[in-house]
């Protein structure tokens, strides 16, 4: 029998030396030490033995179960010991990496633009209004003076919505005076940015959408001068002082006398370029005093009250103003491009 315990002892230290999980190990204590185990089929033959063998093998027999219940804490510890390491190092975050940098945006050059606009004339007591993209030929046209047969209204140039062409996408902002002077008395300064629409082909400064910022001020006794004063405020504010424009007549049927503003040309400084056409100089807006029918038209006595209106094309002055050669440029929407600004 010591032999046989012996053995056991011999041949679970073996198998210890080799267990490689915790697993190995819980099934070597149920071999041995179970209650089926071999050491526990052992000790029930204890009772074959003499009176005086059996307390000395009992004891032989607790010893070896103790070592070896020992050795087995012994390895579980160890292996638990090994596994957690492991883990840990395939777990192991390196601290030191430099992270990703989060790509944050920022606003597009034309709404930079249109917000830069917005203040100019929000510092000289504009406020900001908002009106629709679609809208009546009434609005976009006929109250601006703007007579059925007149050429601008063709349909080569305008997208209308309806058969009859009483409903359109506005070519213009202009309608917004409209809209403003037949709901508000005035004193009236507002501008009114917007979306319009035009049939034209795109290049480099024309797309069949692009953006207006329509101005308009009625009151007592208002003048040229006071359009003169409040455009070339408002060119320098957005160009710096040493920007250069001048005031062309021109005819727009809305207002009387119409004049065009232009800026001298980024590129080129008035020598004439491809940018400007070889102009040297580039269209910035449209102006002049409101007609007296279209003020009457909305109820506002024209021997009382005068007016002026203008109305910019924002991608012409974002354009100047971040030295942009193509209008593409804006709506292709290339992070390469947009992440100057
Ligand atoms: N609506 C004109 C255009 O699209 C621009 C314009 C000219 C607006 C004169 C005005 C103005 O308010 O007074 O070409």
């Amino acid at each position: 029998m010591k032999e046989q315990l012996e053995k056991i002892r011999q041949k679970t230290l073996e198998a210890l030396a080799e267990a490689k999980e915790s697993a190995d190990l819980e099934a070597l204590r149920v071999k041995v030490l179970g209650k089926k185990g071999d050491l526990t089929a052992l000790l029930k033959q204890m009772g074959g033995l003499s009176p005086e063998e059996r307390p000395v093998m009992g004891q032989l027999a607790n010893s070896v179960r103790a070592a070896l219940e020992e050795k087995l804490t012994e390895k579980a510890v160890e292996l638990q010991a090994k596994a957690l390491d492991k883990q840990l190092q395939a777990e192991a975050v390196d601290v030191t990496i430099p992270g990703v940098a989060v790509k944050t945006g920022h606003k597009h050059p034309m709404n930079k633009a249109l917000d830069e606009v917005k203040d100019i004339f929000v510092g000289m007591g504009f406020t900001v209004v908002d009106g629709p993209e679609i809208e009546l030929s009434d609005y976009n046209f006929t109250k601006l003076n703007t007579e059925e047969g007149h050429p601008a209204r063709d349909r080569s140039d305008t997208f209308y919505l309806t058969d009859d062409d009483s409903v359109l996408l506005r070519t213009q902002t202009s309608p917004m005076q409209i809209r403003v002077m037949e709901k508000t008395k005035p004193p009236i300064r507002i501008i009114a940015p917007g979306r319009v629409y035009r049939k034209d082909e795109v290049d480099a400064t024309h797309s069949p959408m692009f953006h207006q910022i329509e101005g308009l001020v009625v009151d007592k006794g208002v003048t040229m001068t006071d359009l003169k004063g409040a455009l070339e405020n408002f060119a320098k504010a957005l160009y710096g002082e040493d920007a250069v424009i001048r005031f062309r007549p021109h005819h727009f049927p809305f207002t009387e006398p119409s004049c065009e503003v232009d800026v001298q040309c980024f590129e080129c400084h008035g020598a004439g370029c491809r940018t400007c056409k070889g102009e040297g100089w580039i269209e910035l807006l449209g102006a002049g005093m409101v007609h007296p029918k279209v003020l009457a038209g909305c109820g506002i006595d024209p021997d009382v009250y005068s007016g002026f209106a203008f109305g910019i094309g924002l991608e012409r002055a974002a354009m100047r103003r971040y030295c942009i050669p193509d209008m593409r440029l804006v709506y292709e929407n290339d992070v390469r491009f947009l992440s100057q600004f």
